[in-house]
Order: structure tokens, then C-alpha cells, then sequence
């Protein structure tokens, strides 16, 4: 057990987290936080994706203890004041909500994406997005919605 310290969508927070728990335990069972989900548990899937100092990543195989001092931002903290992301909004407008297992994993992806270059075209729209798996409804929505999305200027 260890107490840290970290920003949690925007908010400071403190935790004693027991040493075996990863972000993704901590993050469901500690904050009820749990739009961010439990897939695969082994690092395949994407469905327990959140950002991590502006960084995808996998929340199975992190530690809690481990993101002492960092900023995560997890699905939940995506809206400000009821009002969806336009990430959210693309999601929704092009028909691309599928499950709410792979959903905010792909969603939080295509928002570090575009963090990191406003103007993606299709191939690095698939590779931003190749960490989060749907085997049942397919990527092309997806694919265009995020492509919606880009910057034209
Ligand atoms: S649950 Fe973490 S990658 Fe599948
Ligand atoms: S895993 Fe969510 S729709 Fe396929």
C-alpha cells in the first residue's frame, strides 16, 4: 500500500493503493470510474486504454503505484459541463458508437491522435487506432469519423 498523488481528469486526487492493484483496478474500484474496461487483462485488446501524460496506453498493465505524479485523463473526462468532445460528437454522428467495451478505449486514441497531428490521413488514422481491437462490427466508421475530424487548414 502506498499513498500517491496524481491529476485525474483534471483534478488532483490521493490514493493509497494497495501494491497489486493496476491503474486499471484502481481506476474501476478505487474512482468508480468505470468507463475504462476490462478486456483481454494482458495488454491485447485496448479496452482498458487511458491517457497517460498525453500518451496512450494500457491500463491492464500498469501498476497504480506506478503513476504517482502523472495526469490521466480517462472516457469520463473527455466531456466539460455536460458538453461531449467533438471526438464524442464525431463518434456519434457518423454511426460509429459500437460497444461500450471498445468504444472509449478507440475514442481516447483518436484523442491523443489528434493531439499529435490535426491532419491525419487514413493510414495513420488505423495505425493510431491499431491498439484497440473489435472483432465483431469492423473500423470503417470509426475511420471515418475520425477522419471528420481533421484539421483542413
Ligand atoms: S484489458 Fe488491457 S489491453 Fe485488454
Ligand atoms: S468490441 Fe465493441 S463492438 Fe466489437
Amino acid at each position: 500500500m502506498g499513498k500517491i498523488n496524481f491529476i485525474l481528469n483534471g483534478k488532483s486526487v490521493e490514493f493509497n493503493c494497495p501494491d497489486n492493484w493496476t491503474l486499471l483496478r484502481m481506476l474501476r474500484d478505487g474512482f468508480r470510474l468505470t468507463g475504462t474496461k476490462r478486456g483481454c487483462g494482458k495488454g491485447e485488446c485496448g479496452a482498458c486504454s487511458v491517457i497517460l501524460d498525453n500518451k496512450i496506453v494500457n491500463s491492464c498493465l500498469i501498476l497504480g503505484n506506478q503513476i504517482d505524479g502523472t495526469e490521466i485523463t480517462t472516457i469520463e473526462g473527455l466531456s466539460s459541463n455536460g458538453e461531449l468532445d467533438r471526438i464524442q460528437q464525431a463518434y456519434i454522428d457518423y454511426g460509429a458508437i459500437q460497444c461500450g467495451f471498445c468504444t472509449p478505449g478507440m475514442v481516447l486514441a483518436t484523442k491523443v491522435l489528434l493531439m499529435k497531428n490535426k491532419s491525419p490521413n487514413l493510414e495513420e488514422v488505423r495505425e493510431a487506432l491499431s491498439g484497440n481491437l473489435c472483432r465483431c462490427t469492423g473500423y470503417r466508421k470509426i475511420f471515418e469519423a475520425v477522419l471528420s475530424l481533421k484539421d483542413e487548414k
